[in-house]
C-alpha cells in the first residue's frame, strides 16, 4: 500500500496553482482534488490553472476551495480542462509564465501531465527558478521513473471490457479481429491489454514484427482448431495503421476486421486504482513542495513515493518488458 512520504516543513509558502496538461486521463480529477484539499489542510491558497499552459499564459486562473473539488473524484476528464500548448515550447514564454505566477503571488506550480508537459515543468523551473513539481498523468504510461502513471489502470480496464465484447462477435463469426488500443510511440497498453485480453499477437511501436509472421500465428491458432483470433495493435505514429496490416493479412488469404477504440480509452469513470493513486501522489506533490523539493516529478517506484528529478526523466524512454508479448503469445496459441 503507498504512503505519503514523511518529509520535514521548510518552506514558508502560502499559495500554489494546479493544472492539467497534454492528454486527458481518467483519476486526473482525484489528483486535482487531492492537491487541493492537502493543501488547504496544510494552510496553503490553492488556484486552479484552466486549459494547462495556455490558460497560464493567459492568466485563467481561479481560486480553489475544499467545495470547488467536491464530488469530482468519480468523474473522468479535468475540470480545468486541458490542451497541447506548443508556445511553451519558447523560452521567453516559459520566462512570462513564471513572471506572471509571481505576479499573481502563487510560490509553487503543480503540473498533472505526460512526458510532454514535463519538458515544459523542467524548462521552466530550470531556466527561471520557480518551483514546479509533476503528477504523472497519462493513460499511456510511458513515463520512465514511476511503475504507474494516473489513468493507465482505467483505461487498460476500458480497453478489456471491449475485446470481450469483440471477442463474442469474433467467435460467433469465425473472425480475425485486429483491436487498435492508444500508443502513439508506446506499447503498455497494447501489452497490458493483449495479455489480459488473451489476444494471439501484440503489435507495439517498440517491436518490429513482420506480416508473415503475424499470419504464421494466426495459422498456428488454426491448426489446432481456433476459429477467432484477436491481435492487439498499438495506434503508432501513423493514422490507419491497423488497416494497413489488415489489408498486408488479406493479401495473405487472411481477412480481418479492424476496431478503432480510439478516445473510449481516455474517458470513463477511473478505477479505485487510478482514484487511489491519485490521491497519494497529488497530496505526496504538495508534501514535497512544502518540503522544499521541486524540479521533479512523483514517481511511484517498487511501491514507494519519490521525487524523481526532471532531468532523469528527460529524453530517456521508459522500456517496455518485451517479454509479456512472448508470453501472450504462448499462452494464447
Ligand atoms: O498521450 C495520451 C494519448 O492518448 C496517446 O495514447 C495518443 O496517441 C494521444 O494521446 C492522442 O492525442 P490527441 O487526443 O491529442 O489526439
Amino acid at each position: 500500500m503507498l504512503s505519503i512520504p514523511q518529509l520535514t516543513k521548510t518552506k514558508d509558502y502560502k499559495s500554489i496553482a494546479v493544472l492539467t496538461s497534454g492528454g486527458d486521463a481518467p483519476g486526473m480529477n482525484a489528483a486535482i482534488r487531492a492537491v487541493v484539499r492537502y493543501a488547504l489542510a496544510s494552510g496553503l491558497e490553492v488556484h486552479g490553472v484552466m486549459k494547462g499552459y495556455s490558460g497560464l499564459l493567459e492568466g485563467d486562473l481561479h481560486p480553489m476551495s475544499a467545495s470547488s473539488v467536491a464530488n469530482i473524484i468519480q468523474r473522468g476528464g479535468t475540470i480545468l480542462k486541458t490542451d497541447r500548448c506548443a508556445a511553451f515550447f519558447k523560452k521567453t514564454v516559459r520566462r512570462e509564465a513564471a513572471n506572471l505566477l509571481i505576479r499573481k503571488g502563487i510560490d509553487a506550480l503543480v503540473v498533472i501531465g505526460g512526458d510532454g508537459s514535463f519538458a515544459g515543468a523542467h524548462l521552466l523551473e530550470k531556466e527561471t527558478g520557480f518551483p514546479t513539481i509533476g503528477i504523472p498523468g497519462t493513460i499511456d504510461n510511458d513515463i520512465p521513473g514511476t511503475d504507474d502513471t494516473i489513468g493507465f489502470d482505467t483505461a487498460v480496464n476500458t480497453a478489456i471490457d471491449s475485446i470481450d465484447k469483440i471477442r463474442d462477435t469474433a467467435s460467433s463469426h469465425d473472425r480475425i479481429f485486429i483491436v487498435e488500443v492508444m500508443g502513439r510511440s508506446s506499447g503498455f497498453i497494447a501489452a497490458q491489454v493483449g495479455l489480459g485480453g488473451g489476444a494471439e499477437t501484440i503489435l507495439v511501436p517498440e517491436q518490429k514484427i513482420s506480416v508473415a509472421e503475424v499470419a504464421r500465428t494466426v495459422e498456428r491458432g488454426a491448426k489446432r482448431g481456433k476459429s477467432s483470433s484477436i491481435i492487439v495493435m498499438a495506434e503508432g505514429e501513423k493514422p490507419g495503421l491497423s488497416y494497413r496490416v489488415a489489408a498486408a493479412l488479406g493479401k495473405k488469404g487472411y481477412s480481418a476486421k479492424v476496431c478503432i477504440l480510439g478516445h473510449t480509452q481516455r474517458g470513463g469513470i477511473p478505477t479505485a486504482h487510478d482514484r487511489m493513486i491519485a490521491s497519494v501522489m497529488g497530496a505526496s506533490a504538495v508534501a514535497f513542495l512544502l518540503a522544499g523539493k521541486s524540479g521533479g516529478m512523483v514517481g511511484i517506484q517498487n511501491g514507494e513515493l519519490k521525487l524523481v528529478p526532471f532531468k532523469q526523466i528527460a529524453d530517456t524512454r521508459k522500456k517496455l518488458p518485451l517479454d509479456l508479448l512472448n508470453l501472450a503469445q504462448i499462452l494464447a496459441t
